[in-house]
């Protein structure tokens, strides 16, 4: 019986998870950290971003949740095995569950630097998919757009061109929205792909993985998006933050600030 669900991300990008999430599973529970204070993750060296998901991975057990869905790519693609390690719950991934959703031959993801550069996606998808063949594109310039509210700016659609053009140079049939803020994108990105090329959102494969927890549901598409039973807490910037949920999610919430710094419960 899965009581509560911890899931984070860097900042808002966690909002496309957890409203997948909703979407399928309804009323469960969630408390969701976003990082603020250290967003954006993906520019960052895998040693920082493991110190970060061990941090994340000790402050969730203390707040007793009893799974933690990892609803950042970068964290999956460099320090999944450290919030495995610290947290013997059960850890749910975009990764993986990506890699069950493609039927393609030829692979594009859009990712952050460091996801892209770790191979992370090309090795779950060749693992679940030999012989397929995986282009990763970085595309430092979106998340801190995102971040600041330009989701429909001039820039973002230069950048999307840029970051998109070698993907579909190389005649990629499908193109993963391998970091969870870029699903903010969507409606941009399609403008520029071709019709017939696959757009996969990561958080739809997630959200089926939890079946296994939750069970299946019966009846899907909870509209409009209820988050009501999550509770919001941020590392920085909490009013900030409840701006931008109240942009994106249509509803206001209280936001926590809160420090990941080691409780009681581990010294
Ligand atoms: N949204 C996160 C991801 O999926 C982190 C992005 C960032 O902070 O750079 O990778």
């Amino acid at each position: 019986m899965i009581a509560r669900l911890g899931l984070f991300d860097s900042g808002i990008g966690g909002f496309t998870v957890l409203n997948k999430v909703v979407e399928r599973h309804g009323d469960v529970h969630c408390l969701y950290l976003g990082d603020t204070a250290r967003v954006p993750y993906g520019e960052k060296q895998a040693s920082e971003i493991r110190l970060i998901a061990k941090e994340i991975a000790h402050w969730f057990l203390c707040e007793d949740v009893s799974a933690i869905l990892v609803a950042c790519n970068t964290t999956n693609s460099l320090a999944f095995d450290v919030v495995q390690k610290v947290a013997n719950i059960p850890i749910i991934g975009l990764i993986n569950a990506a890699a069950e959703l493609i039927t393609e031959s030829k692979v594009g993801v859009l990712a952050t630097s460091a996801t892209a550069s770790s191979n992370a996606y090309k090795n779950q998808i060749e693992a679940f998919r030999p012989g397929t063949i995986v282009f990763e594109q970085a595309c430092p310039a979106f998340v801190p757009l995102i971040e600041a509210g330009q989701m429909c700016s001039n820039s973002i659609n230069r950048f999307a061109v840029e970051y998109l053009t070698p993907l579909l140079d190389a005649g990629v049939e499908v193109v993963v929205l391998g970091c969870s803020h870029y699903p903010l994108l969507q409606p941009f990105l399609q403008e520029i792909i071709p019709k017939h090329i696959r757009l996969v959102d990561p958080a739809i494969g997630l959200a089926q993985k939890l079946d296994r927890l939750l069970g299946t549901p019966k009846t899907t598409l909870q509209s409009p998006f209820s988050i009501s039973n999550t509770r919001f807490c941020v590392t920085s910037n909490p009013i900030d933050f409840a701006a931008k949920a109240a942009h994106l999610l249509g509803v206001c919430p209280e936001v926590d600030l809160v420090s990941l710094r080691p409780k009681a419960c581990f010294f």
